[in-house]
């Protein structure tokens, strides 16, 4: 369930309309279904459910406190990529024995929080990277639970940003040297190997890579285990795809018998990472238009939305079907139009050639798919109200981030006391070479 229809005309989120929260709340505004996040978690815990898997949202698809804990009564943890993730998984409630933490930079003060925290699993990413947590963890008087992040050189087949898994990206340690680096862990104070870690990518529709990929892990942790080596866990990572335009979701049917014909009976703790899949096709993005041009050379829809607000189709080219919050009457012609931002650059387009019906000025338009990477990825770029941020639970909805005015977004800026200005005197004379020091 995507938790999106049209009712009487008109679209809901769940059974609230759509038009209600934007005019409560103003626009843009990103609008999330509880039901459908809860729905995608449950169909991956179905689909696993005879086998010990973990999933681990990867909250940096969408890291509000209000998805967060949704997802964590339902039973999943957190796969984060920096300190700050952590904290957040924390903040909302997810045990730390169900957090796992990876990223190719990793801090000592973030692997402080992260040991001193109990967290499950620390995705290591390079040689140097497992000597650092080591001596931090001995110092900290403790031993961290790692995986070794391993890049299976598999191509993702999906957009070149998000593939991650191929030799020569930045992330994980080739195979062939996996083996000596799980040997240094074997030897090390303050690690202890526990598992293998791999991912390949972002938005991968087709099973054939993470077949790839995943053979390759599996082989690896019977390897190390034959060795001696006592992993007993695989995070496979993230990367489940979802529908956007005509793609066919990868099924959670499918990846649990694809995993249970590799493991073939092997007992092994299962970790997943999913991210996009959890999220995605369960948030909107709501906006009004604000000017419609029509001139020799195209027509454009100009709305409130743009690339600070969803900026993944600048970023990545990425498609985002767009409709109107007031459903077409049956027969309404389709005009086809650029839907555009209010950011002064030609690459904020939301979609090019859209076909849609006549729109006027103040009316809705919802983008859809847009619950991860979305909000995670909005800006204060040409300073424009940051869009708000809300949940439906069937009839109930809230605010679970307000909207930003303009002024709240430069609240925090410092001007120093020796620019010349109305109000010089009133000023924090904190600014270093200050003349009043
Ligand atoms: C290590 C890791 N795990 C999981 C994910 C989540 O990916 P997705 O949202 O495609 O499931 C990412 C995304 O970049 C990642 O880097």
């Amino acid at each position: 369930m995507s938790g999106f229809s049209y009712r009487r005309g008109e679209l809901f989120a769940e059974a609230v309309p759509v038009a209600e929260i934007a005019a409560a709340v103003g626009t843009p505004v990103y609008v999330y279904s509880a039901n459908a996040v809860r729905a995608r978690l449950r169909a991956f815990a179905a689909a696993f459910a005879d086998l010990p898997a973990l999933f681990c949202y990867a909250l940096k698809a969408n890291p509000n406190l209000a998805i967060l804990r949704l997802l964590a009564a339902e039973g999943a943890g957190a796969d984060t990529v920096s300190g700050g993730e952590i904290e957040r998984a924390l903040a909302a409630g997810m045990p730390p024995e169900r957090i796992v933490f990876a990223g190719v930079a990793k801090t000592d003060e973030e692997m402080r929080l992260g040991l001193g925290r109990g967290i499950y699993q620390f995705n290591v990413e390079s040689a140097e990277e497992l000597e650092r947590l080591a001596a931090v963890a001995r110092a900290a008087g403790t031993t961290a639970p790692v995986a070794i992040r391993v890049n299976p050189d598999v191509a993702a087949e999906t957009h070149d940003k998000i593939s991650t898994g191929r030799r020569g990206d930045k992330f994980g340690i080739p195979l062939e040297e996996a083996t000596a680096v799980y040997e240094r862990a074997a030897g090390l104070p303050g690690v202890a190997a526990v598992g293998v870690h791999l991912h390949i990518g972002s938005q991968i529709t087709g099973l054939g890579p993470f077949a790839r990929a995943y053979r390759r892990g599996v082989e690896l942790w019977r390897d190390l285990r034959a060795r001696g080596i006592a992993v007993e866990r695989i995070d496979f990572g993230g990367g489940f795809g979802i529908r956007y335009r005509e793609e066919t979701p990868v099924d959670p049917v499918a990846l649990a018998a694809l995993v249970r014909d590799l493991l073939g009976g092997a007992a092994c703790r299962l970790i997943f990472e999913p991210g996009r899949a959890l999220v995605g096709e369960a948030g909107i993005l709501v906006s009004r238009v604000i000017y419609r041009k029509e001139t020799r050379a195209g027509r454009f829809l100009v709305v409130d939305a743009g690339m600070q607000t969803l900026l993944r189709p600048a970023l990545y080219d990425a498609w985002h079907d767009i409709f109107p919050v007031r459903e077409p009457p049956p027969g309404t012609p389709l005009l086809v139009m650029d839907v555009v931002g209010p950011i002064c650059e030609s690459s904020d387009v939301l979609g090019r050639d859209r076909r849609l019906p006549p729109l006027s000025r103040g009316e809705l338009i919802a983008i859809g798919a847009a619950g991860a990477y979305g909000a995670a990825m909005v800006s204060n770029y040409n300073s424009r109200p940051r869009p708000a941020e809300v949940l439906v639970d069937g009839d109930r909805w809230a605010v679970i981030k307000p909207r930003l005015e303009p002024a709240a977004q430069f609240a925090d800026e410092v001007v120093p006391s020796w620019l010349p200005g109305p109000d010089a005197q009133d000023r924090p004379s904190g600014s270093h070479g200050d003349a009043d020091d």
